[in-house]
């Protein structure tokens, strides 16, 4: 993988990657992981792309903020590395978080997006118990560290496809969670807990959208990704088989065969 590149934006230094040459398709990565999790999207995609993937502030290689993170501050900080890196319009793909942030970039940029992929994620905002529970697990993030956090998550990111066949895959993501800044894993869980509900939103979806599910998501699962299809006028809907919550790491070969045949006949 093309080595990571820094550029400050909104006042943060953030760590991306910028490889192939032709329309751009941006990655955003899912939480509480980072731009690592895109590897074999990148891979692939950039022979026929340009692909770009990125560190929200805080994960992997960005630098933290000791302002709060928003889903709005994310789609500003994404629309803020396009200007940088001169990038008009591009496909968005986003998993989970990345997806939450897909809408609000969306909401406010919409002639940016030239189509969009939703992975593993919903357009509905957090119920009252979801909030207590991100409040804990920020207050587990601040006082155990991200191992801790890894130990709590990869039972829900993982399908059990994975949990039983694939320790290396395990291993991975838990390296991925366990660099990551505790505090940032704080913050990333306060801006989902205060994202608002973009169900409104899919009927203003008006570009190619794929949306794609892992078989076995035990945290986005495949009937909320199918009202979604359901929601967005001429959207496309595939199944992710064998996958949990993190499809395109746990099924990358069909996960790049459904966005590649998307991103040929959009
Ligand atoms: C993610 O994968 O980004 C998160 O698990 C999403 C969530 O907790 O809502």
């Amino acid at each position: 993988m093309k080595e990571t590149n820094k550029v400050r934006i909104n006042g943060v230094q953030i760590a991306f990657t910028d490889e192939g040459s032709g329309e751009a398709i941006i990655f955003l990565h899912a939480f509480p992981l980072g731009k690592a999790m895109w590897r074999a999207q990148a891979k692939t995609f950039r022979a026929t792309h340009r692909v770009i993937t990125f560190d929200w502030h805080g994960f992997g290689e960005s630098e933290l903020s000791s302002k709060p993170l928003t889903m709005e501050r994310m789609a500003d900080d994404l629309s803020e590395l396009m200007n940088q890196l001169a990038v008009q319009s591009a496909t968005i793909c986003g998993l989970s978080m990345g997806g939450y942030a897909a809408f609000a970039f969306h909401k406010k940029y919409q002639q940016k997006v030239a189509a969009l992929i939703l992975a593993d994620t919903k357009p509905s905002a957090d119920t009252e118990e979801a909030r207590r529970g991100r409040f804990e697990m920020a207050e587990t993030a601040r006082t155990k560290g991200a191992e801790a956090i890894a130990e709590a998550m990869i039972p829900k990111l993982l399908g059990e496809t994975s949990q039983r066949n694939s320790p290396d895959l395990l291993k991975q993501v838990r390296q991925i969670i366990a660099a990551n800044n505790p505090q940032a894993i704080a913050q990333a869980l306060l801006a989902m807990a205060g994202r608002g509900d973009s169900n409104e939103q899919l009927a203003r979806i008006h570009c190619p959208t794929l949306i794609l599910c892992g078989s076995e998501d035990k945290l986005t699962s495949p009937e909320e990704a199918k009202q979604m299809f359901q929601a967005i006028a001429g959207s496309r809907y595939e199944v992710i088989n064998g996958a949990g919550h993190l499809s395109n790491l746990e099924n990358s070969q069909l996960f790049n065969q459904a966005v590649s045949k998307f991103l040929v006949q959009p």
